[in-house]
């Protein structure tokens, strides 16, 4: 049977999962509060999907192919590795992310007095919804001409009602870990005029800059430059610019840049394009910062007009300084040799160098600091 609920309740079930009273709720639910999902936070991290994802919790003197889950998962990612195949498909996104990853599938049925009252499967209208004797808007999951019971009784599920009956009576007393914040920390990527202006402040440059060594080295005059063509004083002196498919605009677009002008949406894809602009723009740019007269954004520790005579130590400085201002971390001895062997000098001949050699060393450790995600994103 099949209740029909006035639209503001069923837009308020897809969004907020709740709903005056229609959706009985649990025993140990409170129905005068319904769940308002704030304390749904969805994980939207490819890797917490997997069964692999068990791997960092493990002792780590076990098999490493083995996948164990630690008791305080509550078997949450077991379940829901085997429900996914049945469910992901229309649960994936949406309103109801239900099995975007093990961790909405916790915070979203799991922990929901809606479906689950834990230790109480009959209590549960999930198992109800699964045997399609659900009260609520829908009396089955999946929709569909069988029932989960039906697909089950066909052997085309991966799980059975007894079994996620099971699962159910021991989440009882279950305290599941949540999640480390840290691993799941939304991490953007910085937006195209981040990206500008922080290439400017860390490089010590200005535009005016950038625009007389990309002429002095004889490049098309817009190609380095990058502007938002919605600026008002455009770098360039051509007035015919059409963004998005000409220089210096390019770039800007490259890297995901819009323009409410020429009607481009901005955004922060990590695409090939981008790879490409942000590899070209942080090497020339890198080397523009070091041939600016006087500027000394990359040199503390070493002295810039005679790098050759730099002491191994005065490197290793110069590059946890450089660590520091371009992601603000403090960086580990370990760190620090490893840009110094992968990076630096492996530009650096080893019986007799130059100070040209050096100075693409510098180039080079910039620009890879640069393509970093330590510093693409925040
Ligand atoms: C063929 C698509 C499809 C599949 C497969 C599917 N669902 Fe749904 N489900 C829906 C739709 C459509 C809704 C209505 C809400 C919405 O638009 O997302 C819904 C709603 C729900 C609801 C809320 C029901 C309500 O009355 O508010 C739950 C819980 C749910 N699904 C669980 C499941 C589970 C568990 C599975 C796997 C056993 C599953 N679904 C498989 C399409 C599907």
């Amino acid at each position: 049977m099949k209740h029909l609920l006035p639209l503001s309740c069923l837009v308020s079930v897809a969004l907020f999962g709740a709903c005056d009273g229609n959706l009985s709720s649990s025993t140990n639910g409170d129905p005068s509060q319904p769940n308002t999902g704030e304390d749904m936070p969805i994980s939207g991290n490819p890797d917490m999907d997997t069964p692999g994802s068990g791997k960092d919790m493990q002792d780590p003197s076990g098999t490493p192919d083995m996948i164990t889950y630690p008791a305080s998962d509550c078997g949450v990612t077991a379940m829901y590795n085997k429900l996914e195949p049945t469910c992901a498909t229309c649960h994936r996104g949406g309103n109801t992310p239900y099995f975007a990853s093990a961790d909405a599938f916790y915070n979203l049925i799991v922990t929901s007095p809606l479906w689950v009252t834990p230790g109480d499967p009959q209590n549960s209208p999930l198992i109800a919804l699964l045997k399609g004797e659900a009260t609520g808007t829908y009396t089955q999951m999946p929709l569909g001409a069988d029932t989960f019971e039906d697909l089950e009784n066909q052997g085309n599920t991966d799980t059975t009602i007894e079994e996620i009956s099971t699962f159910i009576t021991e989440l009882d007393g279950c305290n599941r870990t949540q999640p480390d914040a840290t691993v799941n920390a939304p991490i953007e990527r910085k937006r195209a005029r981040q990206i500008v202006n922080t290439l400017y402040q860390h490089l010590g440059l200005t535009k005016d800059d950038v625009l007389a060594f990309t002429k002095s080295r004889n490049y098309n005059d817009s190609v380095y430059p990058i502007y938002n063509p919605d600026d008002v004083k455009p770098v360039t002196n051509d007035p015919h610019i059409s963004p998005h498919t000409q220089s210096p605009g390019i770039r800007w677009y490259a890297i995901g840049g819009g323009s409410r002008l020429y009607g481009t949406k901005s955004n922060t894809i990590f695409s090939p394009t981008f790879g490409q602009a942000i590899t070209q723009v942080s090497q020339a740019w890198c080397g523009f910062s070091i041939k600016k007269d006087g500027n000394l954004a990359l040199f503390k520790h070493v002295s810039k007009d005679s790098l050759l005579s730099s002491t191994d130590a005065q490197i290793r400085d110069n590059i946890k300084y450089l660590m520091l201002r371009f992601w603000g971390h403090v960086a580990t001895d370990e760190e620090i040799d490893a840009m110094k062997t992968n990076v630096f000098d492996s530009y650096i001949s080893p019986d007799e160098s130059t100070e040209a050699e050096h100075r693409t060393a510098w180039t080079a450790v910039c620009a890879t600091l640069i393509r970093d995600p330590m510093w693409l994103s925040y």
